[in-house]
């Protein structure tokens, strides 16, 4: 499957559960999100390039069952996942498609359209904004979700493992995503797609080291090493994948380390 993918990582089995885990670390700055843009109960929902349908559900949850949340990927494999978690989980009102953002259109209109790490992945991110605000109706909401990633994560103490693994990691993403640094200039890009006014908030996920962000970064080196590797970018240093999570923990737990994850940036605007 990942062969034939547009998206970078593909979506093998390793990828949907790194979305899964990543998911979990992203719930809190996702909710704030839904919350402070103004997604509300009985409203119909864009959810674009919901992946495995984390969002999608959490999106389910606050418009309820007199709502609708139409869920569109590009890859027909994370719709596949999506529809069988949300049908497992018994959520009727999320509607599911295979579909991209020239297409947003179709499903119109909605009340609001929400996208999480998928303005990262545009060549023209200012294209998808655009395209995501002809969706909704005048006065409806655009929100995104994405990562910073032309910053870096933090942990306290120090600790050179971790430190060799996030550099691994973000060094790959600034060379393949597309958008790396759009949260650096989100207002501008929101403004180019006719949307001025964006509200920003800016948040980082701290967590201590037994807990989803240390093994986030894991998961996610393991699904990166071939692009990490292919890219030159690896630490010898960091040595075995199947037994890194252990070796971090036990560095971690010793110190009683601190997390600090890359800036959430959840950003909001109302189609004037
Ligand atoms: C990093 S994943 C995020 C998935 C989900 N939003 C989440 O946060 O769990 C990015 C997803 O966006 C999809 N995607 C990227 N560009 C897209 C586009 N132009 N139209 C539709 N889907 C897109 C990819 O196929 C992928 O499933």
């Amino acid at each position: 499957m990942s062969g034939s993918s547009n998206y970078v990582l593909g979506h093998s089995d390793a990828e949907i559960e790194r979305l899964q885990l990543q998911a979990k670390v992203l719930e809190g700055p996702t909710r704030r999100l839904i919350h402070e843009c103004g997604i509300r109960p009985g409203m119909r929902v864009l959810d674009i390039g919901c992946g495995a349908g984390d969002v999608s559900m959490l999106l389910a949850d606050v418009v309820g069952m007199n709502g609708t949340v139409v869920a569109v990927d590009r890859e027909r494999h994370a719709i596949d996942v999506a529809r069988s978690r949300a049908d497992q989980a018994e959520y009727s009102q999320i509607e599911f498609d295979v579909a991209n953002d020239e297409s947003f259109e179709r499903y119109a209109p909605f009340d609001a359209a929400i996208g999480r790490y998928v303005l990262v992945h545009q060549r023209d991110p200012a294209q998808m904004v655009r395209r995501t605000a002809a969706a909704v109706k005048t006065g409806g909401i655009v929100a995104f979700l994405e990562g910073a990633f032309q910053s870096n994560g933090d942990v306290r103490p120090p600790n050179e493992l971790y430190r060799m693994i996030g550099d691994s990691i973000v060094s790959a993403c600034r060379v393949v995503l597309p958008a790396h640094d759009v949260t650096g200039r989100i207002i501008a890009t929101f403004e180019e797609a006719g949307l001025p006014n964006a509200q920003v908030i800016w948040e980082s996920i701290v967590a201590g080291a037994d807990s989803f962000l240390p093994r986030y970064v894991v998961t996610s080196y393991r699904v990166f090493l071939p692009i990490i590797q292919q890219l030159g970018l690896d630490h010898s240093e960091i040595g075995d994948p199947a037994t890194l999570y252990e070796r971090l923990l036990a560095t971690a737990a010793a110190s009683r380390a601190q997390f600090v994850s890359l800036p959430q940036v959840g950003a909001w605007a109302v189609r004037p």
